[in-house]
């Protein structure tokens, strides 16, 4: 980080400006709204100034000098003079008083970011001097996302913390008050005006609510295949709620970045190869989390019920009496397929789609060969990298020809894609001289023909 955000109290402290034009201007109607008191500094000033309330507002006709900064919280610099700005940057370093001068960040003990001002919500925004018009572009996406109401719901929630805090001892308790109060409809109401209505439902959850012994819940996440943009809403919301989160190696980096923050972080490892926390642990700990009253994010790579495991885990939940939800995700086939140009199904190719695993089971597969030679279905091989010698080999055995196309997708739908299409009788040399890894998924049929027109990734 390279500036450290703070909100500062500046309600009746004095804070000096320099400058009397149209940039002193804006940056003086910017601080007063804080309740400063403002003394501005300059030998001209334009009419502007006169607009400005007498008692907040000190319009000192001299030049700069030192005085002026006694006791002052802040200063900002801006005037059109550098050797001016540089010397009130001098003085007030010397006094170890915050300064800021406009436009000249090497002379700034601090930088002031855009606001978005919902009071008592305000959002600070700063790309750290580095682009105006990219910190405008945030600016917009929040806002447009940001209920105009945010202000009232937070005023409201304020209003209630004193008999929250005297209904509820317990910090944790006050957390899941807060947290559930956010998840009912109280802040839809607020949004649409109907505060009478929030209040008292605010005071039916505050009379009903006992977090006694509460036990917590279970998400269950597919993370996609890697792209974070591939994540659902809902998937993205569970991450920033939950208390602790168990990840499986296939989770990408970029997806994890999406957790919340302060969140615990266990790796259990699970890849198809190795499992570095046996799967009957993982379920103990999923419910041993959860009867701690923690919400636990239980995030897997793709979709968590598509050769994920995703159903053992949740029996074992349901048997515990544990709630939990489970939220679909983008599987490998899919983003491989949308990523490497190569539909699933297509009217002239495929009228048909099969997931199967290439997991070996003590060194074989477990495969019904005989009803894949099918040559209007696409076939998706998950975890076949080390068994795709065999896979071709079988396929050929029963009747698929040599010259069928199949496509291999390492790491899809990431930065670091690749994808190698080929044929049957020679893809197993191909992954092997370019060194393939996991994860890799394997798309057979003549839908693969299709990437020549249709690649779009790279
Ligand atoms: C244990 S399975 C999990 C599948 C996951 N639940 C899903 O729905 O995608 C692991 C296999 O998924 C496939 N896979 C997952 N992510 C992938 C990716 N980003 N690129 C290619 N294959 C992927 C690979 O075949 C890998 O061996």
């Amino acid at each position: 980080m390279d500036y450290f955000p703070i909100f500062l109290d500046l309600e009746n402290k004095k804070c000096v400006i320099v400058g009397g034009g149209e940039v002193a201007h804006r940056k003086t109607k910017a601080v007063l709204k804080s309740g400063a008191i403002v003394n501005i500094i300059s030998i001209e000033f334009s009419k502007k100034f006169n607009d400005f309330p007498e008692a907040r507002c000190f319009l000192i006709k001299e030049e700069f000098n030192v005085k002026h900064l006694t006791d002052a919280t802040l200063v900002i610099a801006a005037t059109d003079s550098l050797s001016v700005n540089k010397k009130v940057a001098n003085e007030a370093n010397k006094l170890g008083i915050p300064v800021n001068v406009v436009d000249e960040p090497s002379l700034c003990s601090f930088i002031m970011p855009a606001l978005i001002d919902k009071s008592p919500v305000i959002i600070g925004i700063s790309t750290g001097g580095n682009s105006p018009v990219l910190t405008r572009t945030i600016k917009e996406i929040i806002e447009i996302n940001l209920p105009s109401n945010i202000g009232l719901l937070a005023k409201m929630m304020g209003s209630w913390r004193q008999r929250v805090k005297e209904r509820f001892n317990s910090f944790d308790m006050r957390l899941k008050f807060w947290e559930k109060l956010m998840d009912s409809e109280v802040p839809q109401l607020v949004f649409k005006n109907k505060l009478v209505l929030a209040d008292q439902k605010i005071q039916e959850q505050l009379r009903n609510n006992s977090f006694e012994d509460s036990v917590g819940e279970v998400y269950l996440v597919g993370g996609g295949p890697g792209d974070p943009e591939l994540l659902t809403l809902k998937a993205l919301r569970l991450m920033y709620q939950c208390d602790v989160v168990l990840y499986d190696r296939l989770v990408s980096k970029e997806v994890l970045n999406k957790v919340r923050p302060d969140a615990e972080f266990i790796s259990v490892g699970k890849s198809e190869s190795q499992h570095t926390v046996e799967q009957h642990k993982i379920n103990e700990m999923l419910i041993l989390l959860a009867k701690e009253g923690k919400k636990v994010l239980r995030l897997k790579g793709g979709d968590p019920f598509i050769f994920g495991r995703g159903g053992e885990e949740i029996n074992e939940l349901a048997k515990s009496n544990i709630p939990f939800q489970v939220v679909p995700g983008v599987t490998a086939a899919s983003g491989c397929g949308s990523y490497a140009g190569i539909p699933l199904t297509h009217r002239d190719y495929a009228q048909s789609v099969r997931f199967l695993t290439g997991h070996l089971k003590d060194g074989k597969l477990d495969i019904d060969w005989k009803n894949l030679n099918n040559k209007q279905e696409t076939l998706v091989f998950y975890m076949g990298l080390l068994s795709l010698p065999k896979i071709c080999e079988e396929l050929m055995k029963h009747g698929m020809p040599s010259s069928m196309p199949i496509a291999a997708i390492e790491h899809g739908t990431t930065h670091n894609q690749r994808v190698v299409s080929s044929t049957l009788d020679k893809i197993s040399l191909e992954v092997l001289e370019l060194e393939l890894k996991s994860p890799t998924t394997f798309i057979v049929g003549e839908v693969v023909k299709l990437r020549g027109q249709l690649n779009w990734y790279g």
